[in-house]
């Protein structure tokens, strides 16, 4: 017997021409997306007049993240994202994408991963013992400085990556809620006016990519190897034998850049919050770096020893997770979880709200990483637990990420006792990024051991 699928219902608070839109534009619109859960697997809202379909389910992200390629594209916002990071990974769809992935896969395969592991130690180390006590920093702005010193040095080791780094900070800030606001409200004649935010992002955008093209040229000009991503880019060639054209590495670049440093830098923050306001976790984590580091650096083979802190950053990227507004587009039309969906639909998901789902994860608002030790999340469906998405779509810079937050961790934890800043709470804010708006802590010196 086959079964019939169902329609979407349509989110209630539809505004005629308007939709759902300004939902999306207000400050809360995390909790209005999470709201959605109520309405099914799949409910339909309007941006103006556009059809989006929000899924809910662990089912009906497991049948569209693990379709067969070409099923779906990424849709609306990465659309959006184009003209300023180009047709990178993150936005490029079907064989372009295939090709490109093939390229850039090798860069990030787990023996790289423990190549890098030690020099992002070391600069961990040089960069947060440089930190100086007893001065408020802001979290997010101290953790997107740190991720991008580790990106560039460890992804980019010429002199050209420094300059790069520095527009990189300057930048992405300006960029990310550019094109947030474009994306949420995609009225495009706002964006045309010369308004000085308007200019300082076409600036930086332009700025960006003048610094990415610089740093390709040095490498050509230097034509040695310098066993970094650059010039593993130079010389990766596709199945017909072709390199990447200099528009195209430039877009891989500043994709891997931007892609890496916001995630990394935004749950940094968050860990920075959670250590700031669970003193008896932070004792144990801090322990359980003495025992299994004792005075030496952290190395890879680390890692599965380090089991509560494997277990806090879980937990970290399933409360806090950092990528709440994922997009796709149906090439055509689909049936996800016993709901149908037209062709050339948009599809929007949100591994914040899934993660918060208080089915997969009872007590959901509560931190707790034993959840993650316990056996608890042993049972989870597929696709319940998606940090790094699924799929031919998944975070490329996965172990990247998960040795990076573990070095930038414990390297933390045994340096500095961190602190809260009285009276300054964090604000959760869902921008680009989801981040603890205003989190300011300080570090001081642990006592002697
Ligand atoms: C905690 C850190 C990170 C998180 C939570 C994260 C999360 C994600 C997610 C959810 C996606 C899928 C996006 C989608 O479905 O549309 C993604 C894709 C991607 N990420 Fe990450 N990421 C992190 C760190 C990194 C790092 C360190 C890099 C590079 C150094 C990176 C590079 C990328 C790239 C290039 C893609 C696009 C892959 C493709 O479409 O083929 N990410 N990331």
């Amino acid at each position: 017997m086959t079964t019939i699928p169902q329609t979407a219902p349509t989110a209630p608070g539809y505004i005629p021409l308007l939709g759902h839109a300004l939902r999306l534009a207000h400050p809360k619109r995390l909790g209005y997306v999470q709201a959605l859960r109520a309405h099914g697997p799949v409910v339909k809202i309007l941006i103006g007049p556009r059809e989006v379909y929000v899924l809910n389910s662990p089912a009906a992200l497991q049948q569209m993240l693990l379709a067969p390629s070409g099923t779906f594209t990424k849709g609306m916002l990465f659309d959006r994202t184009r003209p300023f990071f180009g047709n990178g990974i993150l936005s490029s769809n079907g064989p372009f994408h295939r090709r490109q992935r093939r390229m850039i896969q090798p860069a990030f395969h787990k023996q790289r991963i423990t190549e890098y592991f030690d020099r992002m130690s070391a600069l961990a180390a040089k960069h947060i013992g440089a930190w100086a006590p007893d001065t408020p920093f802001t979290a997010d702005h101290r953790m997107r400085e740190t991720a991008t010193q580790l990106i560039s040095h460890t992804l980019f080791t010429s002199q050209a990556a420094t300059r790069m780094a520095a527009v990189v900070a300057r930048a992405l800030p300006v960029i990310t809620t550019g094109v947030a606001w474009r994306t949420l409200a995609p009225a495009d004649f706002l964006y045309r006016i010369p308004l000085p935010a308007n200019r300082r992002f076409d600036t930086l955008c332009a700025e960006l990519r003048e610094t990415t093209q610089e740093l390709i040229r040095s490498h050509q000009a230097e034509g040695t190897d310098q066993a970094d991503l650059v010039s593993l880019l130079l010389s990766a060639r596709d199945t017909d034998g072709l390199p990447m054209s200099e528009e195209e590495l430039r877009d891989e670049i500043i994709t891997i850049f931007t892609a890496g440093v916001e995630t990394a830098a935004t749950t940094l923050a968050w860990a920075c919050h959670i250590l700031t306001t669970r003193p008896e976790l932070t004792n144990q984590l801090r322990a359980e770096a003495d025992d299994v580091l004792g005075d030496r650096p952290i190395a890879y083979s680390d890692l599965e020893r380090l089991r509560l802190t494997g277990a806090f950053i879980n937990e970290i990227l399933r409360a806090f997770h950092p990528t709440w507004l994922l997009m796709r587009r149906t090439t055509g039309p689909v049936v996800l979880d016993g709901v149908a969906i037209p062709a050339q639909a948009e599809i929007l998901y949100s591994p914040t709200t899934l993660h918060r789902d208080p089915l997969l994860y009872p007590d959901p608002d509560r931190f707790d990483p034993d959840r993650w030790l316990d056996g608890r999340t042993d049972t989870l469906p597929r696709c319940a637990y998606i940090p790094f998405s699924a799929g031919n779509r998944q975070c490329i810079g996965d172990s990247f990420a998960i040795a990076e937050l573990h070095i930038v961790l414990t390297t933390l934890l045994r340096r500095w006792l961190i602190e809260p800043v009285p009276g300054r709470r964090a604000r959760e804010t869902a921008h680009a990024v989801l981040y603890p708006r205003n989190l300011a802590v300080t570090v001081i010196a642990p006592p002697p051991r």
